[in-house]
Parts: structure tokens; C-alpha cells; sequence
């Protein structure tokens, strides 16, 4: 891992979470635990209906009702906050508002002025590779074109921890691979915590600096592999024998 030495900025600690369907209780996470550090990207795997979700709603603090303990940045997590920032599978976008409000939205609750909000909102819609398109309107926007407005709008609020729920799993495979790209850049100039759910177990290592798989029945923490290949990372390193044996292994703990 390239980011050793640095402290760890999320802590889940023997994190249960149960629902309750009629009067049977459903335990849906069991005993998870799990430090991520500063800057690095988590990816997590696991079949359907695991709780990949539901982990990263209590991390969010979107799910407060759990056993154990999830610390922030030493903070116990108990309601959303923007230091947490949410990438969905569907872009969370105001359908009513242009590309630079939907980014500009964040900024505006806070206390600054309109020309730090233009300058920033400006600085971001270049990253995304949308210039030109300040003023349309997401319905106007191709699915991989709103998911780049819905990164930019989480990023421009400088996260410490980006959660990214199969943020781009609606996409055709040429646009995923951009947003991947996309996303590793944006990365590189801001640095935050990104935890990464997604069932393509090649995007889960080409992402990640350590890839986590969880069962189901209970959702369990079952193997963590450390991927340690350089930074910047380009498509090639699909076909290193090295990955192909890192698929190979997460593939079998996820059929097993
Ligand atoms: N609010 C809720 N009330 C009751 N059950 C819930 C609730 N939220 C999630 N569940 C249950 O918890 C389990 C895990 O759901 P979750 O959405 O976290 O799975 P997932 O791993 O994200 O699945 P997928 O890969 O399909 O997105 C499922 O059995 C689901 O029905
Ligand atoms: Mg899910």
C-alpha cells in the first residue's frame, strides 16, 4: 500500500446492524471492522443483499441505528455530513437546476462569497471535462455526463471521504472506464478517503489501494487484499498476471 504511515481517518468497530421484519430480526452486518486511512481507496465486494449498502449508510451517518462504534476523524458518526460526500449509482442532481448550481449548491450554505462560488464552481466544471456546459440542465446531460456533475458537486466541498455506492454501474463499459479515470484523477489533485462498492471485481482492484469482501447472512468481513500496483494506473494492468491472480482470488471467496 502507498499510504502507509498515514493515520487512520475512518475506524468501524465491531459494527452490527440488524432489521427487524415482522418479529423476526434479520442480522444483516456482523462484528465489521475496518480502518481506512488517510487518501486511501477502499473497494468493497460482496453478492447482492449483503449490506454493502446498509455499511455504507451507517458509515454516512445516514443509518444511525447500529451496535458498535464508527469514528470520523475521532468523532463518533451519528447524522450526514459534508466531510462524508455520497456518489450513487443514480446521479443525486436537482433535475431544476443548471450544472453550475448543482455544483454551486453545497457552497452557497456555506459563507462565501458568489465570486469564490463561481471561481470554484468554474475550476470543477474544467476537471469534469465539462466546460461548455455550465448552463444546461441535467436532463440535457448523457447518464456518465450527470454522474461527473454529481462528482463535482460532492468534491467541490472538499470531502475527506468520498462513499460511492455502484456509482458506475449504470454505465455502458467505454463511459465506466472513463469515470474510473475520471474519478483516480480527481483523486490524485484532492486526496480524499474514497470507500468504493461496486460488483465488478475488476473496477474493485483497478480502483482500490485494498479491496474487502464481504459475505452474506451474515454480512462478514472474509478477506481483505492488499493492491499494491503504482499509481497513476492505466487499463494494462488488466491483463498483468499479477491482477488476473488478485481476480482469481477475490473471485473464489465471492462464489465459495
Ligand atoms: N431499511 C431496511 N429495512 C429492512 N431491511 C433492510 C433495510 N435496508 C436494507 N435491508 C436489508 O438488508 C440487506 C442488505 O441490503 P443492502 O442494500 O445493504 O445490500 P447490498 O449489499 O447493498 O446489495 P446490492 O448489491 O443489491 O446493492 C437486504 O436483505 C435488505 O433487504
Ligand atoms: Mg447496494
Amino acid at each position: 500500500m502507498n499510504n502507509l504511515k498515514k493515520d487512520v481517518i475512518l475506524s468501524v468497530k465491531n459494527l452490527g446492524i440488524s432489521f427487524k421484519n415482522g418479529k423476526e430480526k434479520k442480522i444483516v452486518l456482523d462484528d465489521i471492522n475496518l480502518d481506512v486511512i488517510e487518501g486511501e481507496i477502499v473497494s468493497i465486494i460482496g453478492p447482492s443483499g449483503c449490506g454493502k449498502s446498509t455499511l455504507l449508510s451507517a458509515i454516512g451517518g445516514i443509518n444511525n441505528s447500529f451496535d458498535g462504534e464508527i469514528l470520523f476523524k475521532e468523532e463518533k458518526v451519528s447524522t450526514p455530513k459534508s466531510d462524508r460526500g455520497y456518489i450513487f449509482q443514480r446521479p443525486a442532481l436537482f433535475d431544476w437546476m443548471t450544472v453550475e448550481d448543482n455544483i454551486g449548491y453545497g457552497l452557497k450554505l456555506k459563507k462565501i462569497t458568489k465570486e469564490e462560488i463561481s471561481s470554484k464552481v468554474d475550476e470543477f466544471v474544467k476537471e469534469i471535462g465539462l466546460d461548455g456546459y455550465k448552463k444546461y440542465h441535467p436532463k440535457h446531460l448523457s447518464g456518465g455526463m450527470q454522474q461527473r456533475v454529481a462528482l463535482a458537486r460532492v468534491l467541490v466541498m472538499k470531502p475527506d471521504m468520498l462513499l460511492m455506492d455502484e456509482p458506475f454501474s449504470a454505465l455502458d463499459y467505454q463511459t465506466r472506464i472513463e469515470m474510473q479515470n475520471l474519478t483516480l484523477k480527481l483523486w490524485e489533485l484532492y486526496k480524499p478517503s474514497i470507500i468504493f462498492v461496486t460488483h465488478d471485481i475488476e473496477e474493485a482492484i483497478f480502483m482500490a489501494d485494498r479491496v474487502i469482501v464481504l459475505s452474506k447472512n451474515p454480512g462478514k468481513i472474509v478477506e481483505a487484499i492488499d493492491i499494491d500496483f503504482e499509481r497513476p494506473r492505466n487499463i494494462e494492468i488488466l491483463s498483468n498476471p499479477k491482477f488476473m491472480e488478485i481476480k482469481k482470488e477475490l473471485l473464489k471467496k465471492l462464489i465459495l
